[in-house]
């Protein structure tokens, strides 16, 4: 009786106690603190969102006018008419053009043209494009460099603070033909005509749009865009009156540019490694996958191999440039963390339930099945930007746009070398929370010696008003940036480093 009286009492006196650690413990914000806290850190990166050359004061955007009569009657975009945004975009243009001037030409890309903001340089242009390959690059327009940020989850659209218009003019063209609103049956087989298409493309923009010629061009562009990009600079590098605007440099982020291979399975494991805590896959599989890497020479392939200087040309660690039989670890850990995250993002790791609404309908790993119609597949929004209102618009397309395959070699072992050498100044960016394809397996790999000599510097990268945030690497005229945290769209992911990498491949700021 007594003893149970007592234990009453140490239980009451325990809880007591308890009650006191956690009312004594427990902060208290108010709701103004809080947000004053999140100002105050992006106070902090306010002056760098602009081009440092730009003399235009605050305003609207650059007065920019075409004469060409086209301009204004068949492209012209009223930003305060814009469907589901609530405030007034500025100017822009448009719409349909052909790949080339025959009369019978039934193939045509859709673009869409900003003229810099206010803070915006008027003596550039910024070329960007999605990959895929199939990928509509309207993807970029609303989710990752351009002036309106309609993102996952996000409820409605606000402008974008890090627009890359606050740094100069910018199209984006959905490419090549079966991607978007695009017209025309695919018929490339490979890169080179990939970019014929679409230097024919631009041969007609100029043409409607010959104001811009002359200004600094920069091409960019994300994932299968790695491929693309350096074969579109190759062809102009290679036919430099085939555009009326010089071309300056390139931007390809979170890059295919190499065998799968080297991309996405030999550093997969290690990558799982790294981020154990974050797919928290069980002990039983992680065993399973350091056996498998050892197995098919995927563990040490780094140690061995990534030498500085570099040896020579890095060899396949099987006789596959995908993966030998039994040597898919990429695709067994796609399934494992799946199973134990059914959010689980390949474009950003750390995505967990729930799965964002996106108003483009592609949040993640799987596309979505929506209430509401597709930004892009409302009548009302292909009306407002000249989109034909039968295409039936998807992100990406069902239809394959290289309908036999693209024959081209990755970029890494053919192209990439000799563009970066003919660029003023070029940008790798890589994600580090990009499982679909791996900064680790991105870099080093490019025609022997001509990689980098010295090994990249940790917490390198620094971001003004923020500090460190991954690694940067300058050699020659390539400048390679690892950002931590971000996922594979990097400019989506974290704007903020985007922009400031943006401004160095443009030469707006000498140190990137
Ligand atoms: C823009 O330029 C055009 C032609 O130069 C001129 O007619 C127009 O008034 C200008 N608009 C503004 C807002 O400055
Ligand atoms: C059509 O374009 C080609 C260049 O691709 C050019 O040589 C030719 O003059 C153009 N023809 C017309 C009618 O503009
Ligand atoms: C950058 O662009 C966005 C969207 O147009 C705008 O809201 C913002 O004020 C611009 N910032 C600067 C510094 O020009
Ligand atoms: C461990 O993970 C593997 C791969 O997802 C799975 O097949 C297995 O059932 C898991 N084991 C346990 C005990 O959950
Ligand atoms: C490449 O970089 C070097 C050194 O910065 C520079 O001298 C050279 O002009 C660059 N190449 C081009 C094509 O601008
Ligand atoms: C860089 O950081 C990684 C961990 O992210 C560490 O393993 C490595 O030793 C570091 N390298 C140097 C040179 O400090």
């Amino acid at each position: 009786m007594f003893s149970a009286l007592l234990q009453v009492l140490i239980a009451l006196t325990a809880l007591l106690v308890l009650q006191n650690i956690d009312a004594a413990a427990r902060r208290t914000f108010t709701k103004a603190d809080l947000r004053a806290r999140q100002e105050e850190a992006v106070k902090r990166l306010g002056p760098q969102r602009r081009a440092a050359s730009s003399s235009g004061g605050p305003g609207t955007v650059k007065n920019i006018t075409f004469t060409n009569p086209r301009a204004s009657v068949e492209f012209y975009v009223d930003g305060s008419t814009l469907p589901l945004v609530d405030w007034d975009v500025g100017p822009s243009w448009a719409g349909l053009l052909p790949i080339s001037n025959k009369t019978d030409e039934s193939r045509q890309l859709f673009f869409w043209f900003f003229p810099p903001g206010p803070e915006g340089s008027l003596d550039d242009l910024i070329f960007w494009t999605n990959g895929g390959p199939g990928c509509s690059s309207l993807e970029g327009v609303l989710q990752e460099n351009g002036p309106i940020s309609w993102s996952w989850g996000q409820a409605k659209a606000t402008p974008n603070e890090y627009s890359w218009t606050n740094l100069s003019s910018i199209i984006y063209v959905e490419q090549p033909v079966g991607t978007g609103f695009s017209q025309g049956t695919p018929d490339i087989n490979n890169e080179d005509e990939l970019a014929e298409q679409l230097v024919g493309f631009f041969q007609q923009f100029f043409g409607v749009f010959p104001e811009l010629e002359g200004k600094n061009f920069y091409l960019s562009g994300e994932s299968y865009a790695g491929t693309y990009i350096p074969y579109i600079a190759n062809y102009i590098y290679d036919n430099p009156d085939s555009i009326p605007v010089p071309l300056k440099g390139f931007w390809i982020s979170d890059p295919s540019v190499s065998w799968d291979v080297v991309q996405e399975e030999i550093p997969a494991v290690a990558f799982v490694r790294k981020y154990q805590n974050v797919f928290a896959l069980n002990q039983t599989f992680m065993d399973y996958l350091d056996e498998t890497a050892a197995a098919c020479n995927y563990a040490d392939y780094m140690e061995k191999y990534v030498t500085f200087p570099p040896q020579g040309l890095l060899p396949l660690p099987g006789s596959s440039v995908e993966f030998d039989d039994g040597c898919d670890v990429w695709d067994a850990i796609f399934s494992a963390a799946l199973l134990v995250n059914p959010a689980f993002d390949i474009y950003r790791i750390f995505d967990t339930y729930p799965i964002l609404w996106d108003v483009l309908g592609f949040p993640g790993s799987f596309p979505q099945t929506q209430v509401s119609p597709l930004y892009f597949n409302r009548d009302d929004v292909k009306a407002a930007i000249h989109a034909p209102l039968n295409v039936d618009w998807t992100e990406c397309s069902n239809i394959n746009v290289f309908p036999n395959g693209d024959s081209s070699l990755p970029p890494a072992l053919s192209v990439l070398p000799s563009v970066i050498e003919r660029s003023e100044r070029a940008v790798i960016v890589h994600g580090l929370a990009d499982f679909i394809l791996i900064a680790d397996g991105c870099v080093w790999q490019w025609n022997g010696l001509q990689g980098f000599q010295t090994p990249i510097q940790n917490d390198s990268f620094i971001v003004d008003g923020m500090g460190a945030l991954g690694n940067v690497h300058s050699e020659r005229n390539l400048t390679y940036f690892e950002v931590a945290l971000s996922g594979h769209m990097v400019p989506q992911f974290s704007p903020v480093a985007a922009f400031q990498i943006m401004q160095y491949l443009m030469g707006f700021r000498e140190m990137p």
